[in-house]
């Protein structure tokens, strides 16, 4: 009854292997280390190393560890970068999950959580995000998710294949200190960073359309996020239907300014972030009903944003220490 996690040695993938650990359902990692860390695959969770376009690889992992369904976080997340790294991010999140398909189908391996992502609608035309708001990736990384999607959706109705893909919106914090969040492109680890190199954080325009003039957000907790994809894992396991998709939000918007007082207030470090131009294809404002979610994943907000940010602060102070 093993699960396979793709992407398990990253930052999101190893909260959802923890996740799994603690439910008591076995589970193994694959991941390139490209940019995981072996560090953060679990004690007593085996990791194979390699990419999700080696079919052979997955189809031994597979085969070794009887796996049952696959939880699929790898692919590249970068947003801002696919726009100049258009085919790799194609490569790995449409082709990489073409080819985890394929191997899953010819192994009877037919249960799927995805990871995708709040980019497959863009900008979006509603203040409040629902799964029925229209989808207009603005990148080509928002386009691979929606893509990777569809071919779940295709592959489901031509087979047994039971699936589910998760919207993430802004996901944030840490649920285990010696996990961190090392992306050198969202808010919440550049600010950080900032902080511990003696730098001042940055924020990018304000001048939008919102109270504070900063961009607003959805944060979510990484542990509520990993907590969801068990449930759904389980739920699929279990024969219950679920929809093809849903947004993990948590219906409540936090501007960037907002994100940094809460972190001078829980890291004790006074700060004044410097105001930047705006950096480019930032919507003003993207917040999501996580109602559905709710309603047939158990989906709840166990950590206010202060949390998020405390926890976000004390494994990114725990990975400093670590470092020699
Ligand atoms: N920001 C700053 N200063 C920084 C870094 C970011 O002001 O140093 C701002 C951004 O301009 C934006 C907000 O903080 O307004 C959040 O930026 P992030 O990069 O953390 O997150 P995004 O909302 O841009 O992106 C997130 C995910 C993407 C996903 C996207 C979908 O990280 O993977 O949501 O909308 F594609």
């Amino acid at each position: 009854m093993t699960w396979m996690v793709t992407g398990g040695a990253g930052y999101i993938g190893s909260h959802v292997l923890r996740a799994f650990v603690t439910a008591g359902v076995p589970a193994v990692a694959v991941d390139d280390l490209s940019t995981g860390r072996a560090h953060f695959v679990p004690d007593g969770v085996p990791l194979v190393r390699g990419t999700i376009l080696d079919a052979d690889l997955l189809a031994r992992t597979i085969d070794e560890h009887d796996i049952v369904g696959v939880v699929h976080t790898a692919g590249f997340k970068y947003a801002g970068v696919s726009v100049d790294r258009p085919l790799h991010t194609y490569e790995q999140n449409i082709e990489g999950t073409r080819r985890l398909l394929a191997v899953m189908s010819e192994h009877g391996v037919d249960k799927m959580v995805f990871s995708s992502s709040a980019a497959v609608y863009g900008t979006p035309d509603a203040d409040l995000v629902t799964e029925a708001t229209s989808k207009n990736p603005a990148s080509p990384y928002g386009e691979s998710k929606l893509v990777a999607e569809w071919l779940l959706a295709a592959l489901g109705r031509a087979s047994d294949l039971r699936h589910t893909s998760l919207r993430y919106f802004n996901v944030v914090g840490s649920a285990y200190d010696d996990v961190y969040d090392a992306s050198p492109h969202n808010l919440v680890p550049l600010v950080l960073k900032a902080l511990t190199d003696g730098q001042t954080p940055r924020i990018f325009g304000s001048d939008y359309n919102t109270p504070d003039g900063t961009c607003v957000r959805d944060y979510i907790h990484v542990g509520d996020l990993a907590a969801a994809h068990v449930a759904a894992a389980e739920s699929l396991a279990a024969g219950r239907e679920l929809q093809p998709a849903y947004n993990l939000g948590s219906g409540e918007g936090m501007s960037v300014a907002q994100i940094m007082q809460s972190i001078r207030r829980v890291s004790g470090v006074d700060f004044e972030p410097e105001v930047h131009d705006r950096r480019p294809g930032d919507p003003d404002r993207i917040v999501a009903s996580g109602d559905t979610a709710a309603r047939d994943l158990g989906w709840t907000m166990s950590y206010t944003v202060e949390e998020m940010m405390a926890s976000a602060w004390r494994a990114w102070q725990a990975a400093l220490a670590a470092t020699p």
